[in-house]
Order: C-alpha cells, then sequence, then structure tokens
C-alpha cells in the first residue's frame, strides 16, 4: 500500500453556479475525492462568470453547502473589475485571479491587452494569478509578469514551443510557473490514447487548449522538470452535449489523473517524488495553501483496472480515456482525520470541506 498527502488540483470547472446538469459541488467534489484529491481550486467560467462579490458568494455559499472536500474559487479578470487596489479583502478571499487572454468555454475573454494592464498592475503581489495563455499570448504574458514585477502560473501548457519558453524563461529568474493536464501527457491530435475510436465523436476529442502532434507531447515528458503542478482541467460536459452539432471543449479529469499518472510510474515513465512534488508540494506553495492535518491518500500501487466512465461520480457520464487499463488504485481518502472514501465509498458528508482561504 502506498500512502501519498492528500493531492490538489489546482484547476477544475465546477460548474455551478449555472450549469448543474454537467456537475455541482457535490458530484465535483465525490469525483475529487474518488481520485485521491483532497483540494480543488474552481474556475470562474460558471454562469454567471464568478468577477465580484455577489458572484464569488453565490459561488462559495454553494460550495459551503455541498463540497464533501477542501476547495477555493479564483474570481475572473474582466474588463471592469481591474481595481484590486481598491477591493483587496475581496481579491483575498479568491484563490486567484484567473485571466482569459485567449478563447475559451464562457465569456471571460480579454481581448485587448489594455484590458490586461490593470490586473497586472493592482492583483495583490503575493495572490496567485493564472492564466489561460496559449503560444504567444502566454509569451505576452510572461512579458507582462516581467514588467509588472507579479508571479504568473501558465495553465494546462501543452506546446513544446511553449514549455520551452517557460524553461527558457525560468532560467533568466523569471517567476513563472505552470501545469500539464493529463490529457495532454497522454493524447495526441492522431487520436493516439483513443479506443474504440469507431464509436468516437469528433465532438469527444474536443478540448482547449487543443490535443497536440506526438512531438509536442513527447517534448512535455522530456521536460518534466520544467513542469510544477499536474492539474486536471476536469471540463465535464454530458456526452449529449459533446456528441452534438456544436460540442463543447472540455474533458473530466479527476477520477483518471492519479491512475494514469501512476500506471506512469510503473512504466517507469515517472517517479512517486514527481508525483508528490507535482501534486502537493508545489502546488501548495504556489496557491498559498493551508496545511491539511491527518491527511492523506492510501494507494494499491499493484491493483490493475479499467477506466470505466460507468464507475464515475462525475455527472458528465463519460471520460476520454475508457477503455484504459490502468495500475494504481484509491483505496482510501482520509481528510482532516475522518475516512472520506473507501473502496468505491464516498462517506464524507456534503458541506464538510473549507474553504482555503477562511
Ligand atoms: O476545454 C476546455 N474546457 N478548455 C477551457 O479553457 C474551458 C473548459 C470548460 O470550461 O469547459
Ligand atoms: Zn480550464
Amino acid at each position: 500500500m502506498l500512502k501519498l498527502p492528500g493531492l490538489i488540483d489546482p484547476h477544475v470547472h465546477v460548474r455551478e453556479p449555472g450549469a448543474t446538469h454537467k456537475e455541482d459541488w457535490d458530484t465535483v467534489t465525490q469525483a475529487a475525492l474518488a481520485g485521491g484529491v483532497t483540494t480543488i481550486l474552481a474556475m470562474p467560467n460558471t454562469k454567471p462568470p464568478i468577477f465580484d462579490e455577489a458572484t464569488l458568494n453565490l459561488a462559495l455559499d454553494a460550495a459551503k453547502a455541498k463540497a464533501r472536500c477542501d476547495y477555493g474559487q479564483y474570481i475572473g479578470a474582466g474588463p471592469d473589475n481591474g481595481d484590486w487596489d481598491k477591493r483587496e479583502a475581496l481579491s483575498l478571499q479568491a484563490a486567484g485571479l484567473k485571466m482569459y487572454l485567449d478563447s475559451t468555454f464562457g465569456e471571460l475573454r480579454l481581448d485587448d491587452m489594455s484590458l490586461w494592464t490593470p490586473h497586472f498592475q493592482k492583483f495583490p503581489k503575493d495572490s496567485p494569478m493564472v492564466m489561460h495563455s496559449e503560444s504567444r499570448t502566454m509569451a505576452a504574458a510572461i512579458l507582462f509578469s516581467t514588467i509588472y514585477d507579479h508571479p504568473v502560473h501558465i495553465a494546462h501548457v501543452s506546446l513544446k514551443e511553449e514549455i520551452l519558453l517557460i524553461k527558457a524563461a525560468k532560467e533568466k529568474g523569471i517567476k513563472v510557473t505552470c501545469e500539464v493536464c493529463p490529457h495532454h501527457l497522454f493524447l495526441d491530435k492522431d487520436l493516439t490514447g483513443f479506443k474504440n475510436l469507431s464509436g468516437l465523436t469528433s465532438g469527444r476529442t474536443e478540448v482547449r487548449p487543443r490535443l497536440a502532434t506526438p512531438e509536442d507531447v513527447q517534448s512535455l515528458w522530456i521536460n518534466l522538470d520544467v513542469i510544477d503542478c499536474f492539474a486536471t482541467d476536469h471540463a465535464p460536459h454530458t456526452l449529449e452535449e459533446k456528441d452534438s452539432d456544436n460540442p463543447p471543449p472540455g474533458f473530466p479529469g479527476l477520477e483518471t489523473m492519479l491512475p494514469l499518472l501512476l500506471t506512469a510510474v510503473d512504466e517507469g515513465r515517472l517517479t512517486i517524488n514527481h508525483l508528490i512534488e507535482k501534486l502537493h508540494t508545489n502546488p501548495k506553495r504556489i496557491f498559498n495553501l493551508p496545511d491539511q492535518p491527518e491527511t492523506w491518500v492510501e494507494v494499491d500501487e499493484n491493483a490493475s483496472y479499467e477506466i470505466k466512465a460507468s464507475e464515475t461520480f462525475t455527472r458528465c457520464g463519460w471520460t476520454p480515456f475508457e477503455g484504459w487499463q490502468v495500475k494504481g488504485k484509491v483505496r482510501k481518502v482520509v481528510l482532516r482525520g475522518k475516512t472520506a472514501f473507501e473502496d468505491g465509498k464516498i462517506l464524507a458528508e456534503p458541506g464538510c470541506g473549507k474553504n482555503i482561504r477562511s
């Protein structure tokens, strides 16, 4: 039996408020616990988006009532809410600021670079700023970070040019950190990794950033040392929506991240120390998270099983990793001294999760 610290996922789309038919604070935290994750940080592209006190409270009230693991809620950078100097208390209640510099699901995109400036100038210096920025906007975000002297965390790095740029920036001493998602490590645009190709609709491969080339995937594995965190970008949409004519981008990931990574450990592509560093130590430091005393995850590292959406807790009802044979099963999760998950059953009650900023 392998004992791990409570895992931290800094990139989760909860869907509440606004789209609870896909997921809500109850189901997403059940999925988290089943995946060995004891803290999630929730993205602000909900309906309505989270960008001020009233909307932040909408999300936090739902989380307080329903969450079964610990959580934080990001606030979104909008065109009109850059006056953080006047609203410092609000900024400190959030897990951090999320800036959408590229198109994505939802309405939080900041198209104009002049809209970025107040956020870089005024968001508290030691509070996390997370960028959805791909390729050139990532380069621009790193430049802004140096000009305004604010550390940035780059979400879901997927391309060779991106990981190499981050590596070079780190070598120059620039305060940039980054995360990579399992789907960008295990799947690619040539559909490597998808099983049952005849039943695969194009919607089920849609995700932002898009799946990349095998060369990009390989560059992420070669540059593991540049990757600070693994994060799921858990983005549940129902199968009906994914198979529709206008499929929204995104994959669920909370319940598949750890078994996929443990399988890579078994194959010698990663070490357990990499897992602990990128799923606990680094995210805890980067996002200023409190200790979770008496919290751990027990994993049977020799248990092999097949990933099946029918056995997951997420409400969205599918996974791009359907049919994968993995090695490493979460047996038990203890959160603050109480067993929260054991042998496939959720034992934590709704509302027992704590806000990491309170
Ligand atoms: O694939 C994605 N889905 N990428 C994003 O940036 C947003 C996410 C979502 O919210 O569905
Ligand atoms: Zn996301």
